[in-house]
């Protein structure tokens, strides 16, 4: 008879799990539980747990707010205090058991401290709502991606000057509409990726700044009783300003948007030179060689050696690219205040974060070590139209306007076309025949170096600029390092 009775308890037991989810927690009002369908739907867990170690700092900072509000005692504090860090390392060694019935890290967090501490426990969440501790969760979060992003992106901005600084005088044509265009010294075709990588670094900083405002103490939506001191929650979780309008508080996501916006603004620098460099990398270039360890082989063709680290990078950067419209799509009809559809926002952030991180990772290995075919960069420019703009600024110096020197080398390159020879073959004859101001020295302008040289306006390729610039960024450099170091 026993034996039948716990064989019923058991079978009820499996279909209260199967029906229903037993979860009394912040369900005061309801008569029934949850089921199990809504909890798997509405759970946020596998995503926000990535917020654990924010969650425990903010609820840290709130609990010394209640303490000097008289709401806990000293001795309740630090029994907190305690169960919280607890937590915090069973969370680190993977002890904490995530349980999906509690919705978010919030409550899962929140939870586990009752059950640690039953009583003082139930008092942590007085003056707080999960609207405004998600909203504190997720900007100590984007704080520190940013840095880290932030690191990375300046530990690559490094390697770029490293690389330019060897390659100076390695000179390739530079192209527009993915024509030969003029001569380039490489250094100055790396650097133009420093400039690009160095204007994300500032955005970075600017959303780091817009992240930067603390937004806890606004409770639901209308701020909360109780004499909460917030400054005191700022400098304990490292915020140098305080919301002003609580509304906008637990409804306000622009740091989010913000961060994905630098986010791809990287990936899509990083999938132009990915770009650049797997067509180097092509037979027909001859650019530059990858490291065999970036590169994988094909199944069928033994003699390929596949630049698809590069290829990922650009692939992945529509993925990184669409999460930044999604949090657009997701919050453009949203009402005053908080809505559910937020909970929707961690996982672009959390996903492009981490995409663009590890693209950097990889991308700064495989830079640092690519070889550079400077024979086969000059080699390419035999083909010697790519002087055709020196010859018409020649003619400028010769006084002739540029609009008719343009004309006239018009003339020369299509003559040389339809006597199929380059311009340096063409005899000054032929030159005179189409414009008497052409002498000898015209030959002097089928030279990479020269022509390079000629660029010397501030900004240029001439290499002395680019000496000089280099000695700039390395200034710029120390100093963005310096600004890293005191980010909080
Ligand atoms: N999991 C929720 C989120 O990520 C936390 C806030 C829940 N607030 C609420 N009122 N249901 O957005």
């Amino acid at each position: 008879m026993n034996n039948i009775n716990s064989k019923k308890k058991k079978q009820a037991k499996v279909k209260e799990k199967e029906q229903g989810v037993r979860n009394n927690f912040i369900r005061g009002r309801f008569k029934e539980d949850i089921s199990k369908i809504t909890a798997d739907f509405t759970s946020s867990i596998d995503i926000d747990k990535r917020l654990a170690d924010f969650d425990i700092m903010g609820s840290i900072a709130h609990l010394y707010a209640l303490r000097k509000a008289g709401i806990v005692s000293e001795k309740e504090k630090k029994e907190l205090e305690k169960s919280l860090l607890k937590i915090k390392d069973d969370i680190k060694t993977g002890a904490f058991q995530f349980d999906k019935r509690y919705e978010d890290i919030h409550i899962n967090i929140e939870k586990r401290l009752i059950d640690l501490a039953p009583v003082s426990g139930a008092k942590l969440h007085t003056a707080r709502s999960r609207n405004d501790q998600v909203s504190i969760d997720f900007r100590l979060y984007v704080k520190n991606e940013i840095k880290k992003v932030a690191h990375i992106l300046l530990d690559l901005r490094f390697e770029l000057v490293d690389i330019a600084k060897s390659h100076i005088d390695v000179i390739l044509p530079g192209y527009t509409h993915f024509q030969h265009a003029q001569p380039v010294s490489l250094a100055h075709h790396i650097l133009a990726y420093y400039e690009m990588f160095t204007k994300d670094f500032k955005r970075l900083k600017n959303c780091y700044d817009t992240a930067d405002v603390l937004t806890l103490g606004s409770g639901a939506l209308a701020g909360v009783d109780f004499e909460i001191d917030r400054q005191l929650e700022a400098k304990m979780l490292g915020f140098s300003k305080i919301s002003r309008n609580s509304m906008d508080s637990v409804s306000d996501r622009d740091f989010a948007f913000e961060f994905n916006f630098a986010l791809s603004m990287i990936a899509m620098h990083l999938s132009r030179f990915c770009e650049e460099l797997i067509i180097w990398n092509s037979e027909e270039f001859g650019f530059i060689e990858l490291k065999d360890e970036f590169t994988t082989g094909s199944s069928i063709m033994p003699q390929k050696k596949n630049p698809d680290v590069l290829e990922l990078i650009r692939g992945k950067t529509g993925g990184v690219i669409s999460n930044l419209l999604s949090l657009f799509i997701m919050m453009k009809a949203l009402p005053l205040t908080y809505n559910r559809d937020m909970q929707e926002d961690k996982k672009p952030v959390v996903e492009s974060a981490d995409t663009v991180y590890n693209s950097l990772l990889i991308f700064k290995e495989i830079i640092k070590t690519v070889k550079f075919n400077a024979k086969n960069m000059l080699s390419k420019l035999e083909d010697d139209f790519i002087y055709a703009t020196d010859i018409a600024t020649y003619l400028v110096k010769k006084h002739i306007p540029f609009r008719k020197s343009h004309e006239i080398v018009g003339q020369v390159v299509n003559y040389a076309k339809e006597n199929k020879k380059t311009l340096s073959q063409l005899r000054i004859e032929e030159y005179k025949k189409i414009c008497d101001a052409i002498e000898n020295d015209i030959f002097d302008a089928f030279n990479p170096l020269a022509s390079v040289n000629l660029k010397k306006s501030y900004g240029g390729t001439a290499l002395n600029r680019v000496e000089a610039i280099i000695n700039d960024y390395e200034e710029e450099i120390k100093r963005n390092k310096k600004l890293l170091e005191r980010l909080k």
